[in-house]
């Protein structure tokens, strides 16, 4: 009796929770650039779509929904990532929605396709809300090791699965929501599929300088260099999602136009930024280097920690040097909610195995002699 009265308290069936713990058992199916262009190629149909995303976007969801519920409790109870929690919720259960519709049946398959612009709107603002909750976090508790690995390890997958998330939702919102691109018409939903890589970086260049002008009332030049060993001669052209190698080579502008600026502003004159561009058989690397200074060996972990920074970021986007996998064979790279993912959140971290200073040198002379 008293375990029905257990059940009964308990999550009625079919419940978020229950779908969530359902949903994560499965692992999500990443897809290759060929199988994204295949969807959008002249047999793509709504339909097929549907019937892959109604099934995949939960799956995705509940992995990383597993992730977020092991956050530490005063990170989870902050108002901001309470709201990122409740919009994949209400997400989850929109999705849920059409789980038992026909497949013959149109309408069902136009709704959902609003459902999906919906859902991807809805989301527009997970980056900084997260971000947020970080910061609230962070203000109210301080940041101890264990808290900060947990935070950079979860914070790193759940930006992943959401790029991951969004790319589903923005092929089949272009494709199918009823607004064709007459700009690039050649372009699959998101996807160039022959980006040229040279002219994407060079605009990048020019959002970035006319920021530096406008606030520095100049800004260095830019030197490219371009090696493609793939198709010597060729123009350097791959299958791309513009707008994620514009976003990535624009926020690496900004940075190294930034320190130039700053670190020669005595001088008065401004080295330009070197970047250059190869093309191998399988990937494309942008390295990019100026000559703002640099930044100490020591601070370079914090360039990549979440909670150090006060504008948290997928770490894609702040690398340096940035490999993209770039054939049509390359394939997403998705964080999956397991045994080993749930050990990280849970195992008690042992003390930091490397000495770490407990506070910064100023200069030589703080060092003892031995
Ligand atoms: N090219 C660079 N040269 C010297 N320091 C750099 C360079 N790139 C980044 N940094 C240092 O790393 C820090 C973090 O860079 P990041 O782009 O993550 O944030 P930000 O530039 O401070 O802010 P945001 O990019 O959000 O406007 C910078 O504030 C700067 O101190
Ligand atoms: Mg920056």
């Amino acid at each position: 009796m008293r375990l029905l009265r257990a059940l009964l308290r308990g999550a009625a069936p079919g419940s978020i929770p229950q779908q969530v713990d359902f949903y994560s058992r499965f692992s999500p199916s990443p897809l290759s650039m060929k199988q994204f262009l295949d969807f959008g190629s002249e047999n793509a149909c709504e339909k097929t779509s549907f019937m892959f995303l109604r099934q995949e976007l939960p799956v995705r969801l509940a992995n990383i929904m597993k992730e977020i519920s092991l956050l530490p409790d005063n990170l989870l109870r902050t108002p901001s990532v309470q709201l990122v929690q409740s919009w994949y919720v209400q997400s989850l259960q929109e999705i849920l929605d059409f789980k038992d519709k026909s497949s013959e049946d149109s309408g069902a398959i136009h709704s959902f396709t609003d459902t999906v612009i919906k859902i991807r709107n809805r989301h527009n603002d997970v980056i900084p809300t997260m971000a947020q909750g970080v910061i609230e976090y962070k203000e109210s508790f301080g940041i101890d090791p264990v808290t900060s690995q947990n935070v950079q390890y979860f914070l790193d997958r759940f930006y992943m699965s959401r790029i991951s998330i969004r790319m589903l939702l923005n092929q089949h919102s272009l494709l199918f929501g009823g607004k064709s691109n007459p700009a690039h018409p050649k372009h699959i939903g998101s996807i160039d599929p022959s980006c040229n890589v040279v002219e994407v970086i060079r605009d990048g260049y020019e959002s970035a300088k006319r920021l530096c002008d406008l606030y520095y009332m100049s800004s260095p030049e830019f030197i490219l260099e371009e090696l493609n060993a793939k198709s010597p001669g060729q123009p350097m052209q791959v299958v791309y999602v513009p707008s994620h190698l514009y976003h990535m080579v624009f926020e690496l502008f900004k940075n190294a136009m930034r320190a130039t600026m700053e670190h020669n502003a005595d001088r008065c004159i401004y080295p330009p930024i070197h970047v250059h561009v190869t093309l191998g058989n399988e990937d494309l690397t942008v390295k990019m280097s100026d000559r703002g200074g640099g930044v100490p060996m020591r601070k370079i972990d914090r360039l990549f920690n979440y909670m150090y920074s006060t504008a948290p970021r997928p770490r894609v986007e702040t690398s340096r040097a940035t490999p993209l996998a770039l054939s049509t064979e390359s394939i997403e790279r998705l964080p999956v909610y397991n045994k080993a993912a749930w050990k990280h959140y849970k195992a008690n971290h042992e003390a930091d195995d490397w000495c770490v200073p407990s506070s910064e040198p100023k200069d030589m002379t703080t060092f003892r002699s031995i």
